[in-house]
């Protein structure tokens, strides 16, 4: 790609994204330099926004597979259709494509959800292809990638359930980008752009709902706290329950219980809380909304 061609890629990719500049940059250079890679980072900070925007501006296939213990290397590649074999016995034209023969077929993105938790044997069968940028399939033949075929791979660093550690092998042929939360103001802006809320009422409600969203990831009795998704549902739930409760200019009071409404159905089943805790989602809640609503605004107007 030239030079000029990548800079105007990535700046109309950025138009669809709230910042993420410098991550955007970092896959934009290894995915346009041939490679594959893995993103690391928790659930809801912008992966597969990311990867939408790239594939969509390049015009080629996102393929999704969720990474899990089910995952087998025949479920990758794919399988010949068993009734037809019956009848027909093997062929190419009675072979039904997995995900990752699609892709390279389409020169599209393999994108591996979860991809520490694939068994060992689909790992390697992922190796060998990106290696070869081909995949021997019995029966069917070779397969040959076309060039935009990537295999891009995602990891929650908190995840520690049925994970297997990837073995150095498997590191040590991907590159590695690492994202975390954005900041509020990010926050804010994501949450304006996918709720579409605006208006006095809703300009109080988003800043909230960042902030307490936020604060579950800064709990000291929360595993892992709740993701921007989090948020934009507290903000939008919010907004229904003011209008079910006809309360378009709500007293403060009236503000502040619907808001704490709002945050127990968007947050907490999206927190995770410690088990030596001996807390409950619903109290780590009360306790953010008190920080937010009560000590807070004391704090900022003593006496
Ligand atoms: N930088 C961003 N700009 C605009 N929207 C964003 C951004 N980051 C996240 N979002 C929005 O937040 C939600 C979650 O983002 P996304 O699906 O990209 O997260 P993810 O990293 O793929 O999460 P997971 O690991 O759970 O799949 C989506 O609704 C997305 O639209
Ligand atoms: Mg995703």
């Amino acid at each position: 790609m030239g030079e000029t061609d990548i800079t105007d890629t990535r700046r109309r990719i950025a138009s669809h994204l709230v910042g993420r500049e410098r991550e955007l940059e970092l896959a934009l250079a290894a995915v346009a330099a041939g490679r594959d890679l893995v993103l690391e980072g928790p659930p809801g900070t912008s992966k597969t926004t990311m990867l939408k925007a790239i594939t969509e501006e390049w015009g080629i296939p996102l393929l999704f597979v969720e990474g899990n213990a089910d995952l087998t290397p025949a479920k990758l590649v794919g399988h010949h259709n068993p009734a037809r074999v019956l009848r027909e016995d093997y062929s190419a034209d009675n072979f039904v494509a997995g995900p990752l023969v699609e892709a390279m077929r389409q020169g599209g993105f393999l994108y591996i959800e979860e991809f520490n938790r694939a068994p060992e044997d689909t790992l390697n069968t992922l190796l060998t292809a990106m290696a070869d940028r081909a995949v021997e399939v019995p029966r069917v033949g070779r397969v040959e990638a076309q060039p935009t075929f990537r295999v891009i791979a995602s990891m929650n660093p908190f995840d520690n359930v049925g994970t297997t550690r990837l073995s150095t092998s498997v590191s040590d042929r991907l590159n590695r980008i690492v994202v975390g939360y954005q900041d509020a103001e990010a926050e804010r802006g994501i949450v304006a752009l996918r709720t579409g809320l605006h208006g006095e009422l809703s300009e109080r409600i988003i800043p909230d709902a960042v902030a307490v969203t936020r604060a579950t990831r800064e709990h000291p009795d929360v595993r892992q706290g709740s993701s921007v998704r989090g948020a934009i549902d507290c903000a939008l739930v919010a907004h229904e329950l003011f209008e079910l409760r006809g309360l378009p200019a709500p007293t403060q009071e009236e503000y502040q219980d619907t808001v704490f409404d709002a945050m127990l159905v968007a947050l907490s089943g999206r927190i995770h809380v410690d088990e030596a805790a001996e807390t409950t989602p619903e109290r780590v809640l009360r306790e953010i909304w008190e920080d937010r609503f009560v000590l807070e605004p004391a704090r900022a107007d003593p006496g």
